[in-house]
């Protein structure tokens, strides 16, 4: 048994594999198209809700040092990412990584991770989605019933679980079903619907920079970083880290790409450029939406939800006609990454299924559309559940520690994968590997570690209990033993 778990699975049997299951899945995306996927599902409730916030409590104008901390953590990983991806285009992910350096037992517990940067990922975004949708029908005079748009519980560090007094958050579960059934009818569908999105989610904040840009007061970003007030955390340098963590939430999505490797037309070329790709594209959005927000605004105003919006009014009359676009483009924006994110988790699942460790139902590809209808529906029906139960800051915090996980697992990976077959054909390779992994991990533990007790208790739960499905099913129907 013991050296069943740690069987690793041999990458020239991933790629036999990967060629019988040609005619499973259809190719029909290209390298644009990876691109424009990973900005679909990368910006989103990050730079919409929590940017302000973020700016406001922690980092001051300097959460623009913020993201550039962040984004250069998440380029380690996905320099890591786009390697192995390349080499092991398969549906998996780092799944599939996992299973060809670390062994099935590690295999497996990414696996069981990933379901909480994908599916809970969806319902965390779902539920940012609702909030926006509210706000946008309030402005036009339409109210929603507080009952039916919000989670029946709240959570403190402080206080723990309470009643919130609502019942369930419908339109969050509404977002879920709606991109559920457009992954259901078809990748090809799910792309095109993705291309309008991010098109219109970059012009919108492209008129926010270039119009705000001309209203910024430059005093607002003096001091840039705002002095320390003797807690870490609070401003100054200590500040820009935690700020830094919190944004961290802005940068997920990047490698929800790296599940579609098989359904790209060339892999080896369309995943290091879908990946690297839409991560500098967001990259620069973030940083010129940051100095715009915290030059238009004072950093001490910006601690609301919908600050984007919120600066652009406090600049007066004259922009006000673009908070409309605004929230209107957050809808739109917030709906594409919920779509990727719903995109990516089925894939985990029908290669963990291939693999015998999750049943062979969650495998199947419908006959007419194409894709794996069976786990595409069993996950948005989990995670609209999920969306209509859960209060958002807790699911947030979730993602985040599963995601870091998954990277630090991606980032050692790589390294090992270089010892275990030197010589196996590598079409994208990681510059200074040694230190781009290393880095990568330790700056992915670094924003764990900051991450409060809860939530590491809530992932030791999950993860024991993907212990015990592992040791009552997978390990038994694996199909390397
Ligand atoms: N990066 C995604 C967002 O900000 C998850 O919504």
């Amino acid at each position: 048994m013991l050296l069943s778990i740690f069987a690793r699975k041999p990458l020239s049997d991933i790629h036999i594999e990967a060629g019988e299951q040609e005619h499973g899945l259809s190719r029909s995306l290209t390298g644009l198209n990876v691109i424009l996927l990973g900005v679909g599902g990368i910006i989103g409730a990050g730079i919409f809700s929590i940017t302000g916030p973020a700016a406001a409590q922690y980092a001051g104008p300097a959460i623009t040092l913020s993201f550039i901390l962040s984004g250069l953590a998440c380029v380690f990983a996905g320099l890591c990412y786009a390697e192995l991806a390349a080499m092991i285009p398969i549906s998996g992910s780092a799944y599939t990584y996992a299973y060809a350096t670390l062994g099935q037992l590690v295999a497996w517990i990414i696996g069981w991770d990933l379901v909480l940067e994908y599916m809970f990922g969806a319902s965390t975004v779902a539920v940012s989605w609702s909030g926006y949708v509210v706000s946008f029908l309030r402005d036009f005079g339409i109210q929603l019933p507080p009952a039916l748009t919000s989670s029946p519980f709240t959570f403190s560090h402080d206080a723990g679980w309470k009643s919130s007094g609502a019942i369930i958050n419908v339109p969050a579960m509404v977002i879920v079903a709606l991109c559920s059934w457009l992954l259901y009818i078809g990748i090809r569908e799910s792309a095109k619907f993705n291309n309008v999105i991010v098109a219109l989610k970059l012009t919108v904040l492209s008129l926010f920079i270039v119009c705000g840009a001309m209203h910024v007061v430059p005093a607002n970003w003096v001091p840039f970083i705002p002095p320390n007030t003797g807690h870490f955390g609070d401003y100054g340098w200590s500040g820009v880290l935690r700020g830094a963590g919190v944004i961290f939430f802005a940068y997920i999505g990047f490698d929800s790409v790296s599940a579609l490797a098989q359904e790209t037309k060339n892999p080896q070329r369309d995943m290091p450029m879908g990946i690297i790709g839409s991560l500098v594209v967001c990259t620069i959005f973030y940083i010129l939406v940051a100095t715009v927000l915290t030059g238009l605004v004072k950093y001490d105003q910006l601690n609301v939800p919908d600050s984007i919006a919120f600066a652009v009014n406090a600049a007066g009359e004259s922009l006000a006609w673009l908070r409309p676009f605004l929230k209107g483009g957050a809808i739109a924006g917030l709906s594409s990454v919920v779509l990727l994110l719903l995109m990516a988790q089925p894939r985990i699942m029908l290669s963990m299924s291939r693999d015998g460790l999750l049943p062979p139902a969650a495998g199947k590809i419908h006959p007419k559309y194409r894709t794996p209808y069976v786990t595409t529906v069993l996950t948005g029906v989990l995670s609209a559940l999920i969306a209509g139960l859960f209060p958002i800051g807790v699911l947030g915090e979730l993602v985040s520690i599963g995601t870091l996980l998954a990277f630090v697992l991606v980032c050692v990976g790589v390294l090992l994968l270089r010892v275990y077959e030197p010589d196996a054909h590598r079409p994208f390779k990681a510059p200074c590997v040694r230190f781009v992994s290393i880095a990568g991990a330790l700056s992915a533990l670094g924003q764990m570690a900051a991450l409060p007790r809860d939530t590491w208790i809530r992932l030791f739960v999950w993860l024991a209990i993907g212990m015990i499905v592992y040791f009552g099913y997978a390990r038994r129907h694996a199909r390397v033993q």
